[in-house]
């Protein structure tokens, strides 16, 4: 399963960059309003030269021919920006006509396997279902990503993946990839969560310790043989 972090935080993703892991990102319009000032097209270009894969961006028009426009605008900034739409029938349309022009889409806000089928054929490049939102329900959004992947999987001739979003824990990231999806995108709050264990600083602790004692006890000369 791949990782994308879902921010428009230009040092948060600068920080997640440096480890090496990230395949992509996503915004949405919340994502962006936190970046006080920010510049949608700068940002989204920036995000483009910081990360060598998908940058979603996210159309607000709300009928498919604002869709269009909007996709056609944001495909010309950066050729891995890819086009954020919700799954109603006007995303589908948008979706379906922005592939006709090699435009690549994620379908956005899917909550059930209906949507998340329907954006599939209509040509999403990927889908998001939004887990954590399902469970603030009590509903498991893992389920959902189980179901959306038994679907895909029976045919062949789908190739739109799934990327698990609203992901609130670290144990989402897990289960996710359990469950089939291919792509997480995670807040750098949740990759931080997922890699701190306090057994691993532990063991630095002990493993430097021992070292230091060990460097405390060798004589000089002995230290000087071991450095030739
Ligand atoms: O990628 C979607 C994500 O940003 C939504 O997360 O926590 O607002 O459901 P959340």
């Amino acid at each position: 399963m791949k990782i994308y972090l879902d921010t428009a935080n230009l040092n948060e993703i600068r920080e997640a960059a440096r480890w090496g892991i990230l395949s992509g990102v996503t915004t949405n319009p919340s994502l962006l309003a936190k970046e006080e000032g920010a510049d949608f097209q700068d940002t989204i270009r920036t995000i483009a030269g910081l990360v060598d894969g998908p940058i979603s961006a996210e159309a607000v028009s709300e009928d498919a021919d604002g869709m269009v426009r909007e996709g056609r605008e944001f495909a010309a900034w950066h050729p891995n920006v890819i086009v954020k739409v919700p799954c109603t029938a006007a995303g589908l349309e948008a979706v379906a006509r922005l592939k006709e022009d090699g435009i690549r889409c994620n379908v956005t806000l899917i909550f059930n396997a209906n949507q998340a089928l329907m954006a599939a054929l209509a040509g999403a490049f990927v889908v998001s279902p939004f887990i954590g939102r399902l469970d603030d329900i009590s509903q498991d959004g893992t389920d959902l990503i189980r179901e959306i992947a038994a679907i895909f999987e029976q045919d062949h001739d789908i190739e739109t993946q799934i990327l698990a979003a609203s992901i609130r824990h670290p144990r989402h990231v897990i289960e996710s990839a359990l469950a089939g999806a291919h792509i997480a995108t995670c807040p750098l709050r949740v990759l931080k969560q997922g890699l701190t264990h306090p057994l691993t600083d532990r063991g630095i602790e002990r493993f430097l310790s021992d070292w230091r004692a060990r460097e405390a006890t060798r004589t000089p000369a002995a230290a000087g043989a071991g450095s030739e």
